[in-house]
């Protein structure tokens, strides 16, 4: 029989629901599960999701659920999250710890196979601190990481110089959060490098960095929330698994020597495919975008000790 594309989401807040409703309008799913505490919002979302499905060029089974809906998932989504940082995402790390505390028990419990995506922020602490809960392989646990941010800087550089965002290539890599990095090296437009394309030697690229980097906060003072940005990042995400695409895109793995950095999640380009994320694949970098990556890993290492005590 052939297996469906089973997801369970555990959280459905603002993030969860959005990615929800991109897993189901993108034809991505057979069968979701909608996880939450406020079990009466989690079958709002629900039926309100599945009241969408006729419109859908693909079908899909929504409900509100429970972990023991879980056992044959093949991937569970981690949205849960207390409150929203208001300047740092490293602010909600003391409630998303005591969330993942209650989390793990039900996911070892249910006879859980899949894999673990963690867009719970601070992610890169976060995912590192549940699959050391778990104690999955080093695999099975991403963060959705810098994917949304590399989104940003793609909008960013793309309206600066007038082009489709779809038409440049450009990576966010390090911590989703303040010491974010961007190799701009590896910039390329329309396939040039960007120190090539009219207009790309004057880019501001520090102003560039920091509306990237600072572009979360700046939706949430207006909105309360961001949900659109993460719930298509997180869908390619999804997509590049479910259809074994092999499509490299920046997530938070657990680093095993890149850079001379491991032992930490933090994002870097990943080949994602039917396992999940298969293999780093670090573009060359300058000495100095090195520097910055291993300065982004440093900054995630200090939270280490608090995990280990735990
Ligand atoms: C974001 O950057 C809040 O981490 C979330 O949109």
């Amino acid at each position: 029989m052939i297996k469906p594309r089973k997801v369970a989401i555990v959280g459905v807040g603002h993030v969860g629901s959005h990615v929800a409703s991109a897993l189901v309008t993108q034809g991505l799913v057979s069968e979701l599960v909608l996880i939450d505490t406020d079990k009466a919002k989690a079958e709002a979302h629900g039926a309100d999701l599945a009241d969408t499905v006729c419109w859908m060029p693909h079908s899909a089974r929504v409900w509100a659920g429970d972990y023991s809906d879980c056992g044959d998932a093949e991937l569970m989504i981690i949205a849960a999250s207390g409150p929203i940082f208001k300047e740092d995402r490293l602010e909600e790390l003391a409630g998303s710890l005591d969330t993942m505390d209650e989390i793990a028990p039900h996911i070892l419990s249910c006879g859980f196979q899949g894999l673990v995506m963690v867009i719970t922020n601070p992610v890169d602490v976060v995912a590192s601190y549940l699959r050391r809960k778990l104690n999955f392989g080093p695999n099975r646990v991403f963060g959705s990481g810098t994917t949304l941010d590399s989104g940003r800087l793609r909008r960013n550089i793309a309206q600066a110089l007038g082009v489709s965002p779809m038409s440049v290539e450009a990576w966010v890599l390090g911590e989703h959060g303040d010491s974010q990095m961007i190799p701009w090296s590896r910039v390329t437009v329309g396939g040039q490098p960007l120190d090539m394309v009219p207009g790309g030697l004057q880019l501001d690229r520090q102003d560039i960095w920091e509306r990237t980097m600072k572009a979360g906060w700046s939706i949430v003072l207006g909105k309360g929330s961001t949900e659109f940005g993460i719930g298509a990042a997180a869908a390619q995400i999804v997509r590049a698994i479910f259809f074994d695409e092999k499509r490299i895109l920046p997530v938070s793995v657990l680093l095993e020597d890149v850079c001379g950095q491991k032992g930490i999640h933090a994002s870097v380009p990943v080949c994602l495919g039917a396992s999940g994320p298969e293999k780093v694949c670090l573009p060359v970098l300058t000495e100095e975008e090195k520097q910055a990556f291993i300065r982004s890993c440093q900054r995630l290492k200090e939270f280490e000790p608090l995990l280990l005590n735990r």
